[in-house]
């Protein structure tokens, strides 16, 4: 038996480092998925392929390391749900950037969850794929808030309370948006830490820009909720400049803001963990010329449409 399941790739609207805080995010699922087939083999090991890329492993030394430790852990979860370990296969195919701060480890950990649960015959509702999906990122990287894996399990725009341990879905997802990829990779874990180490030596202020994100988070909410976009393109500006402020931006991300603003986006901000990685501008018109104004950088532009489609079980024989 084989089954197939796929999950969506982020953007973070706002809030991103402040959420690590407690503050709110909002995030929307991007139409660029991770497929994963995950199918019984004979051989009892566990075998990973991507792309040019695999892996052999026993069930018993399933560390999360490596290029694939996301799966790894993913895969231990679903072991221990289903109390049974299984030989498998597990291919992934993504259409993601990786470290590139659009949700690849979430994405390829909530699409391993769901494709092994169900060959496995488990059930699992989408809250459960989610707070496994949020498990593997925290044992894999430390600190992970959880809004990765819950835009990429549910799908569509959430607003989303850390602390509350809720998430609310805005119905308006239309917002055209323009991401641009830095190629540079980062890694999530180290942004984070070092956030952590400037409010260590400046808790006084940093606390502040935190909770100035938070605001503009909740004002967004607020805006989009109403479909009141006039002002969500400033408010982007702003979120950028505190990120800045931060720490965690680069040149390259900041410049492709700049030009990004300069040839007709209303508001443009890095998205993610930010030291490469991706930014986003939002283009209610010019989003050609935006496009074009960020491949004159020497950089990927593509359009993000927001997805309503979380993850979903694509095939089973
Ligand atoms: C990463 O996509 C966003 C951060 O806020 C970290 C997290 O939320 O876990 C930087």
């Amino acid at each position: 038996m084989a089954v197939i399941a796929s999950a969506p790739g982020k953007v973070i609207l706002f809030g991103e480092h402040a959420v690590v805080y407690g503050e709110p995010s909002l995030a929307g699922a991007i139409d660029k998925r991770i497929y994963v087939k995950a199918e019984e083999n004979s051989d009892k090991k566990i075998r990973i392929i991507s792309g040019d890329y695999s892996e052999i492993v026993e069930f018993s030394n399933l560390k999360p390391e490596g290029r694939f430790r996301y799966v790894k852990k993913a895969v231990e979860l679903v072991f221990n749900k289903a109390n049974e370990t299984l030989g498998i296969d597990i291919i992934v195919n993504s259409q993601l950037p990786p470290a590139s701060g659009l949700g690849s480890s979430a994405a390829v950990s909530v699409a391993t969850i769901a494709s092994l649960s169900r060959l496995f015959g488990i059930a699992l509702e989408k809250k459960e794929i989610a707070r496994l999906g949020h498990r593997v990122e925290l044992e894999v990287q430390g600190a992970a808030s959880p809004t990765d894996t819950l835009t990429s399990t549910f799908g569509g725009m959430l607003f989303i309370e850390p602390t509350k341990k809720r998430h609310i879905n805005i119905a308006f997802s239309e917002l055209p948006l323009v991401i641009g990829y830095t190629a540079d990779p980062r890694s999530t874990a180290e942004l984070v830490k070092s956030v952590r180490e400037r409010r260590e030596r400046h808790p006084e202020i940093i606390d502040s820009i935190i909770a100035q994100i938070g605001n503009i988070t909740r004002k967004a909410r607020h805006f989009l909720e109403e479909k009141n976009l006039e002002s969500i393109g400033e408010l982007m500006d702003i979120n950028h400049g505190l990120l800045e402020a931060l720490g965690v931006s680069t040149e390259k991300l900041s410049r492709l803001v700049y030009v990004s603003r300069n040839a007709g986006a209303r508001g443009a901000k890095l998205t993610g963990a930010g030291g490469g990685g991706c930014m986003i501008a939002y283009t209610p018109e010019n989003e050609e010329e935006v496009i074009k104004a960020i491949a004159k950088e020497g950089c990927e532009a593509f359009k993000a449409p927001i997805t309503k489609e979380g993850v979903r079980i694509e095939k089973e024989k």
